[in-house]
């Protein structure tokens, strides 16, 4: 069986543009938004060479191999809190920007946690961050919900649960983001394959940890179970490339900066 690919693998490619969106600079003092294992942090952290990276997220697990990872890597100027960004207390005005590699989706409240983090900002402190485009532009998306319903019929579609793309519509996303404190926001779109790992097994490995797909497999009968994993499995073998199991994708980054408080827009 292969080794799943992680969330570093698969947004590789992501992690270019992202890095390059943030451009942080040796003072910066950057908050990175459901942060996962880190990795984000960790190279926020060393650009930051003179200041420091903050990383917070809601999954322990995460947070304590983020940790644990930093530690490995010898990266000192990083720390990580287990918390919700949403409601999370931080410092007023302690961070000079915001990072998220796909970790602000989630939110129940959207514009209460924008505006949380926009109170973390100072003034003209940026959010830099990358969410998924719609699931229609999104083949890895359409290929694994396909594969479910055929399992499971079109409910398996609406499986519920956290919604990856609802900050996919630009208009929507630039009325959150306003009403929680900040301005001249803009979207770049970012057209990227997603890497799910070098072979099938790999791959199978991966998805089956996403909550889209753990939702419909645990409402199976587990010869339901197994069959919808042989249509995944075969789903994942036909985009097996030289360069492993790929798929076509589509991102924002969206960027935007907090407005002086109490000014007018
Ligand atoms: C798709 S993963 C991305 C992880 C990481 N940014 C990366 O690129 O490796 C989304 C992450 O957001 C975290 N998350 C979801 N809601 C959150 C919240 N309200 N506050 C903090 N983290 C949250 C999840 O626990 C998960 O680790």
């Amino acid at each position: 069986m292969g080794l799943a690919a992680g969330y570093d693998a698969e947004l590789r490619r992501h992690d270019k543009a992202l890095r390059r969106a943030a451009g942080v600079r040796p003072h910066d003092h950057v908050l990175d938004i459901g942060c996962g294992a880190g990795q984000t942090t960790r190279w926020a952290a060393r650009a930051a060479r003179a200041g420091s990276a903050l990383g917070v997220d809601v999954s322990a697990p995460a947070i304590g191999r983020a940790r644990e990872l930093a530690r490995e890597e010898g990266v000192r100027n990083v720390t990580f809190e287990h918390a919700d960004a949403q409601l999370h207390p931080f410092a007023p005005g302690r961070f000079d920007l915001a990072i998220s590699r796909f970790g602000t989706m989630f939110f129940d409240d959207a514009v209460a946690a924008f505006a949380n983090i926009a109170r973390a900002l100072r003034p003209a402190g940026r959010l830099v961050m990358t969410v998924w485009q719609a699931r229609e532009r999104n083949e890895w998306d359409a290929a694994i919900r396909r594969s479910l319903e055929a399992a499971e019929g079109p409910a398996a579609g609406a499986a519920g649960g956290p919604d990856a793309f609802s900050l996919a519509d630009p208009p929507t996303v630039r009325e959150t983001l306003r009403a929680a404190g900040f301005a001249g926001v803009e979207f770049t779109d970012v057209h990227e394959p997603v890497y799910y790992g070098p072979d099938v097994a790999a791959a199978l490995d991966w998805v089956r940890g996403f909550a889209c797909t753990d939702a419909v497999l645990r409402r199976l009968d587990p010869a339901g179970a197994t069959r919808a994993g042989e249509r995944l499995r075969r789903m994942l073998a036909a985009h097996l490339s030289d360069d492993g199991v790929r798929f076509d994708s589509r991102a924002w980054i969206v960027t935007a900066t907090t407005t002086e408080p109490h000014s007018p827009e």
